[in-house]
């Protein structure tokens, strides 16, 4: 049954010009169809280069609006529209309005996981991968950043001259872990290393081995000798971490570390909306031409 409609989401993407893209923390039978898995950085720069005529984006709608803002020739499908992230959600419009007129000289940079609507007020858009790079190349003195608080606390630690606004959002999947259970964990087992995502808080980067994206984390585990790892981000990330890593072992907190947004999608689907060409991401012109700068912004400057 799986193999059926497996089977046929691939002859519908041949037939329909299509490619599928998914972030490491969709499930693995999502990870095993798409044509390109990744962090929310690679992701968006396949999303502006491919050469198919549609997208099918496997992930949460900022990131499905990503692809739509770098590639509005194309049609963006996204197969859950309720799919959406958290964090994202915490930051509007209106209130980063009145931020950024009581700081007219800061720098407004925002993290790829927010709303079309947001990164158009925005300068320039980082992910947790690019952050670092970005900013080194950042002259101004005063940034406003948002919406992750944790991710905007551990860029403000690497760049102490700098004078950073935060604005106080998070995501409770990374937010909810307590340092205890990953001492504890740490305790039990010999030879391991702890691998942190910025957005968890700080007192959990603090014990942290390596801190970084999801792409960070897996190329950290695959590059280093430890036997053991425990991995402090959304659980997904154990597929691609295990099979590259068979003689490896990979450990995650008791409670868990789902992000019930990033699990919503299923092979079925995928199959419908593609059948149907239906779920496609329709983005305001203007709007999606501000959001536009931000993104090439990040592009750039990454590079
Ligand atoms: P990455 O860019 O590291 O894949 O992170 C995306 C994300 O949403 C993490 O929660
Ligand atoms: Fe958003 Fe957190 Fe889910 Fe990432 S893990 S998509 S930040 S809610």
């Amino acid at each position: 049954m799986e193999k059926d409609i497996k089977d046929q989401i691939l002859k519908l993407k041949k037939e329909k010009n299509a490619i599928i893209l998914a972030h490491y923390y969709q499930i693995p039978e999502i990870q095993d169809i798409a044509d390109a898995v990744g962090d929310s950085y690679y992701l968006s720069e396949i999303a502006r280069d491919c050469k198919e005529s549609v997208i099918v984006f496997c992930g949460v709608k900022f990131m499905a609006e990503s692809a739509k803002i770098l590639s509005p020739e194309k049609t963006v499908l996204f197969p859950v529209l309720d799919a959406g992230c958290p964090m994202a959600d915490m930051a509007n419009t209106a209130d980063l309005i009145k931020l950024k007129n009581q700081h007219p000289k800061a720098l407004t940079v925002c993290y790829i996981n927010s709303s079309t609507e947001v990164k158009a007020l925005c300068d320039v858009c980082v992910t947790s991968s690019s952050a670092l790079k970005i900013m080194k190349k950042v002259d101004n003195q005063e940034i406003i950043f948002l919406p992750d608080r944790n991710l905007g606390g551990y860029i403000a630690e690497q760049f102490p001259d700098k004078k950073f606004i935060l604005w106080e959002g998070f995501c409770p999947t990374h937010e909810k872990i307590e340092k205890e259970s990953i001492l504890k964990l740490k305790n039990s087992l010999e030879d391991v290393k702890i691998l942190v995502h910025p957005e968890c808080n700080k007192e959990i980067r603090n014990i942290a081995d390596y801190i970084g994206s999801t792409s960070g984390i897996i190329k950290h585990a695959t590059e280093s000798t430890n036997k053991n790892y425990i991995i402090v981000t959304e659980e997904g990330v154990l597929y691609e971490l295990k099979k590259s890593n068979p003689n490896k072992n990979f450990h995650v907190i008791d409670s868990g570390m789902i992000c019930n947004n990033m699990k919503k999608t299923t092979l079925e689907d995928v199959y419908g909306s593609l059948l149907n060409m239906q779920n496609e991401i329709i983005l305001d012109e203007d709007t999606r031409i501000k959001a536009h700068r931000a993104l090439m912004n990040m592009h750039e400057m990454a590079r």
